[in-house]
C-alpha cells in the first residue's frame, strides 16, 4: 500500500496517533495526525514526542467542513505521494484487531464466564470487534455501549435516527461521534446508556482515588454508564454475573483536566466550595490561638492520649501560674521509651 519512507495520515483523538508513531518508527514510516482542539495538550505532546506531525483542527465544525479533522486527513492523503488515510472509522481491521485480540483476552481472563461487557464509543471498533467474538462464544453475554451526552449513538441505537440535534460540544475524549463510522455495528450491541461529562468526570476521579486505578476521562465515562445500567437492571442479575467494564486509557493524558481541580472546578464538574467570609476567617484564627496544653500533674498516658487525639506531635507543659514550665513531645516521649 506504501513503500519504505512513506506516510501515515491518521485522524486520532490522540491514542490510535501514538501507536501508529511507535509502529511507524520501527517500519521506517513518517506520521501525520489531524486532530482536534478539544483533545488535551498531553496527548498532542505525546504524539509529537514520538516524531509525528500533528494538526490541530477545530472541534466545532461538520464532519463534511474541509477544516474538520476528517477533510483535512483525507485531503493530506490526497495530496501526499507515497501515503495512507488509515482511516480508523471505517477500515475494517480496527474491529478485526479487538476480535482477535481483545474478545478472546476477556473470554480467556474470565475463565469464560464473562455475562456483561460494557464499553465506551468512538470508532466502534472495540466494542464491535470485541462482542462480535464474545456472542460466538456465547451469544446471552449482554453487551452495553456507553455513549457521551452530545454524540449521536445513543439515539441512533434506540430510534434508529441519525440526530443533527442530538450533536453539540462535550469534554469527554476518544468517545462519541457526529458521524456514523462503520466500525460501530449497532446490531450485535443489546443496549446503550448515555453520561453527562460530570459524571464521567466525578467518575475516573473517584476510581482514582477510591481503586488506585489511575484511567483516563473515557474510563469514568464507561464505569459510571455501567453503574446506571446495572442499578436499572437489578432484577435480572445474580451473584455469578461477572461484569467486564473497559478502560481504555490512562490518566496521565489529562492531568491539566481531569485531575486538576481549577480545570474541573471552572467547568463546573466539581462543586464549588462555599465562599468563606472574613468573619468567619477572623474566627478561625481566634479558635486556633487557644493553646492546647497540659499541667504538670498530668499522667503521661492521658496527654498521649490528648495528642492522638488532636493530631499533635508535642504539648506546652503550664503550671496553675500560667507559666509554660516544660514540653512534652512525641520524640522526647520515643527517647524515654527505648
Ligand atoms: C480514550 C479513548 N477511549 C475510548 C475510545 C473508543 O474506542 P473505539 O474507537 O474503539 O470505539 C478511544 C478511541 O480512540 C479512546 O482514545
Amino acid at each position: 500500500l506504501i513503500e519504505p519512507g512513506g506516510t501515515i495520515i491518521e485522524g486520532t483523538s490522540g491514542n490510535t496517533g501514538a501507536g501508529l508513531a511507535i509502529a511507524a518508527i520501527a517500519k521506517g514510516y513518517r506520521c501525520i495526525f489531524t486532530t482536534t482542539d478539544k483533545q488535551s495538550q498531553e496527548k498532542i505532546d505525546v504524539l509529537r514526542g514520538l516524531g509525528a506531525e500533528v494538526l490541530v483542527c477545530p472541534t466545532n465544525v461538520e464532519p463534511e467542513d474541509p477544516r474538520s479533522y476528517y477533510s483535512v486527513a483525507r485531503r493530506l492523503s490526497e495530496e501526499i505521494p507515497n501515503s495512507i488515510y488509515l482511516n480508523q472509522y471505517d477500515n475494517p481491521s480496527n474491529a478485526q484487531v479487538h476480535y482477535e485480540t481483545t474478545g478472546p483476552e476477556l473470554w480467556e481472563q474470565t475463565e469464560e464466564q464473562i455475562t456483561h461487557f460494557v464499553a465506551g464509543a468512538g470508532t466502534g471498533g472495540t466494542i464491535s470487534g470485541t462482542a462480535r467474538y464474545l456472542k460466538e462464544q456465547n451469544e446471552d453475554i449482554d453487551v452495553i455501549g456507553v455513549d457521551p451526552n452530545g454524540s449521536v449513538f445513543y439515539k441512533y441505537f434506540h430510534e434508529g435516527v441519525f440526530d443533527e440535534d442530538e450533536i453539540h460540544p462535550y469534554f469527554t475524549e476518544g468517545v462519541g461521534e457526529d458521524i456514523i463510522p462503520e466500525n460501530m455495528d449497532f446490531d450485535i450491541i443489546d443496549d446503550f446508556v448515555q453520561v453527562e461529562d460530570k459524571s464521567a468526570m466525578q467518575m475516573t476521579r473517584r476510581i482514582a482515588r477510591e481503586e488506585g486505578l489511575f484511567i483516563g476521562q473515557s474510563c469514568g465515562m464507561a464505569l459510571a454508564g455501567a453503574a446506571q445500567w446495572l442499578d436499572d437492571h437489578r432484577s435480572e442479575l445474580s451473584p455469578e454475573d461477572i461484569v467486564v467494564v473497559l478502560f481504555p486509557d490512562s490518566g496521565f493524558r489529562y492531568l491539566s483536566k481531569t485531575y486538576n481541580d481549577e480545570w474541573m472546578r471552572n467547568h463546573g464538574f466539581l462543586e464549588k466550595k462555599p465562599d468563606v467570609t472574613a468573619d468567619e476567617v477572623v474566627n478561625l484564627r481566634r479558635k486556633q490561638t487557644d493553646v492546647i496544653s497540659a499541667s504538670p500533674d498530668d499522667e503521661l498516658g492521658d496527654v498521649i492520649e490528648e495528642m492522638t487525639d488532636k493530631g499533635i506531635s508535642q504539648m506546652p507543659v503550664i503550671d496553675d501560674d500560667h507559666e509554660v514550665v516544660g514540653s512534652v513531645t512525641e520524640t522526647g516521649i520515643l527517647n524515654h521509651l527505648i
